[in-house]
């Protein structure tokens, strides 16, 4: 949700048009975040302003005329010392515009210009307050109050610095948020803060850092009943003074000629530093003199005294297009990789034993669990549906699936013999993240499934999954589905790991992990017949996609998959379902998929094949290779390598991902950026 980047270089001269193309640079790789509109903020040529260029649309459309803007051969004179902020836009409080893009400001003179990523969820109250104050508001978005509250802040406290007016600020919004600020009254510098969105700060020196760590300064405590002041029913008294933070303290060695890059995710980072450090919930993070200072108003028992610099393992290629048209045709064709990253170093097929080093610790305690919860969204949430048969086979516990914003609204009963696993590719999905901190308060065992290093998902689990499938930026989720599902095979592996009667079927499990690489690359030679069906398919309005058992989640993630690459309406539909509604639906016009494999629900898949096909309906079958009678059915089927039951998932979802890649380029859609929609929903 948004795409922050900031970048500041000290002593390190670089042309206002190079810090721009940084920029752009930087927005084009968290475009993927959402890409409504987006916006820059430099220093003017006098230094004694901020020019700011905002356009509706994409990065390119920002970077045409950013262009057209800077053209003149003042931009490209080396600047000592500069900071710059932009942002790419997914929106939330008003409708994608000029006026609503980010940056956003404080006054007309651009005093205090801020980028934001998140929620306000308090914005109207501290605009009732502004407003009072004759501030008067240019967009809808709840950022401006922000800008606009700095500002007011600054005119009452003229003598603090940036970042005690930042920290000041941010004790008065509630909500979600990422925020970077820039300030025409303190060149040079830059302030940025989260909480419950991610930012991280990159650092590029020349030499290497004399220490990994950034000790955090802290203020003194804060009467936190102060703090709220603003907060109840629009009430607008005077805000309170908090207490200052220890200024006096500081900081890092001092660095001669560094660049900070203020980031929402690494891969906009990765190719200028591989250094960085995560920050935390209320941190704020201060650039003044080329040093970065890290401060907390306020230290509660556990507080480490630092944040650790960390090496980030990602590497350039990763994040690039390579050969490929779109990141998630990439993605899907690095599967046969992708899977055996996720077991690599945890599965050893000769010794048949599996280790999950972040939950090894828990398992006892797993074990005496009373139910096993899966949570999470979309995707992710289906590949909890996937797994659910095994998991109850295999550790003989209830297992329950749960979409995170459905278990939120129901208030579901949690008890601290509940062990609760939260799926997230991002590990930022909000609805997921609330959900696992209404288990965790209510004392359940979390253990986080992510594929995102440093996430919140991640540091606020007890234990965890890396599923390690490497960066995933076309929007649709593909490679994070197929190794999540191994993540959650591999953990059932794991329970059952001393029941003997399991073995044999833990065996075959085993075995079938082993070949999965090589039948993925089967699988994904389908390509170009699966271009071809999508052709009979492109100017359809509907897909009815059909099965059942273990492949009802490739179902569901496939018709997911058609809807929101292509617009197309899609439904995955249980075919044990199909007589008590759907099947109204079908005739000899209406585009159906069936996935009819030879597992022990497949006397019941034929039956509901033959509904289909004596209603006139032509369906396109998935089935196994070789299988004559149930290709009888239908001129057009896509085979794919026979593999254990519980594994088929995998195989079949392959087809369904290459299918709406297919129609989605046919019908002219935005395959890596499909319109209203962002890679990571971190607003409830
Ligand atoms: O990052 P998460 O796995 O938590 O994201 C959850 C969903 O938003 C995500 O899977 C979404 O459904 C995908 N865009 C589908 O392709």
């Amino acid at each position: 949700m948004c795409g922050i980047f900031a970048y500041l270089n000290y002593l390190t001269p670089k042309s206002r048009q190079e810090v721009l193309d940084l920029l752009v640079t930087g927005l084009k790789r968290l475009e993927y975040r959402g890409y409504d509109s987006t916006g820059v903020a430099i220093d003017s040529l006098d230094n004694k302003d901020i020019v700011m260029v905002k356009r509706t649309g994409k990065v390119k459309v920002l970077e045409d005329a950013i262009k057209e803007h800077f053209s003149g051969g003042e931009y490209s004179e080396p600047v000592l010392t500069h900071m710059g902020i932009a942002h790419t836009r997914w929106a939330t409080h008003g409708v994608p515009c000029e006026r609503n893009s980010h940056p956003q400001r404080s006054d007309e003179g651009n005093s205090f210009v801020v980028v934001h990523n998140g929620i306000i969820t308090n914005y109207n109250d501290v605009k009732t307050f502004l407003s009072k104050k004759g501030y008067e508001f240019e967009s809808e978005t709840d950022t401006e109050v922000f800008a606009k509250l700095v500002h007011h802040l600054w005119k009452k406290h003229p003598n603090y610095s940036f970042r005690e007016l930042v920290e000041q600020a941010i004790q008065q919004v509630e909500g979600a948020f990422a925020i970077a600020v820039k300030s025409k009254h303190f060149p040079g510098e830059c302030v940025a803060s989260r909480r419950s969105s991610p930012l991280l700060v990159g650092i590029k020196t020349k030499t290497r850092l004399a220490t990994d760590h950034i000790p955090i300064l802290y203020g003194k405590d804060v009467d936190s009943s102060k703090a709220s002041e603003l907060r109840p029913h629009g009430q607008t008294r005077e805000l309170p003074v908090l207490p200052r933070s220890d200024s006096t303290s500081e900081f890092m060695p001092e660095q001669k000629e560094v660049e900070y890059f203020f980031a929402s995710d690494a891969s906009a980072v990765i190719e200028h530093t591989n250094r960085v450090i995560y920050l935390e919930d209320d941190d704020v993070a201060a650039v003044r003199n080329g040093i970065l200072s890290i401060h907390r108003l306020k230290k509660s028992l556990d507080d480490p005294h630092a944040r650790e610099i960390t090496t980030l393992k990602m590497e350039i290629q990763q994040i690039m297009k390579g050969n490929y048209e779109y990141f998630m045709q990439k993605e899907i064709f690095e599967q046969p990789d992708s899977v055996v990253n996720t077991m690599r170093g945890r599965v050893r097929f000769d010794g048949q034993s599996i280790v999950l080093g972040g939950i090894k610790d828990y398992i006892p305690e797993i074990k005496r669990c009373r139910r096993l919860m899966l949570i999470g969204c979309g995707t992710s949430y289906h590949s909890a549906v996937a797994t659910r048969q095994l998991l109850e086979e295999l550790t003989e516990l209830p297992v329950m699936v749960e979409l995170a914003s459905d278990f939120l609204d129901r208030n579901t009963p949690i008890f601290r013999d509940d062990v609760c696993f939260f799926i997230s590719q991002s590990g930022e999905t909000a609805d997921t993240l609330m959900a696992l901190r209404y288990c965790k308060q209510r004392g359940a065992l979390i253990v986080g499934i992510t594929n995102t290093v440093g996430s919140s998902i991640c540091r606020e689990s007890h234990c965890g999954v890396h599923i390690n499938a490497g960066p995933e930026i076309g929007v649709a989720s593909t490679k994070a589905y197929t190794s999540q599902f191994i993540s959650l095979v591999m953990f059932a592996l794991v329970m059952s790991e001393d029941r003997l009667s399991l073995q044999q079927r833990r065996l075959e499990i085993l075995q079938g992990l082993s070949k999965l690489a090589e039948q993925i690359r089967e699988v994904l030679k389908l390509d170009n017949k699966v271009r071809e069906l999508a052709k009979d398919l492109y100017q359809h309005k509907s897909l009815l996609i059909m099965g059942r058992g273990y492949n009802f989640a490739t179902c569901l993630e496939g018709a997911l998959k058609v809807k929101e690459l292509t617009y197309m309406h899609s439904e995955g539909i249980m075919a044990g379902e199909l007589k008590h509604g759907p099947l109204a639906l079908v005739d000899d016009s209406m585009p159906v998929l069936m996935i009819v494999l030879r597992d022990p629900v497949y006397v019941k898949c034929m039956n509901a094949l033959q509904q289909v096909t004596s209603r006139k309906g032509c369906p396109i079958i998935i089935c196994e290779e070789g299988d004559e009678e149930t290709k009888t059915f239908s001129s057009r089927h896509l085979e794919i390598p026979r593999t254990v039951d519980c594994l088929q998932g995998i195989l079949t979802v392959i087809p369904m991902q290459l299918l709406s890649y297919h129609i989605a380029v046919l019908r002219g859609c935005d395959v890596d950026c499909p319109r209203n929609l962002a890679k990571s929903v971190t607003v409830e």
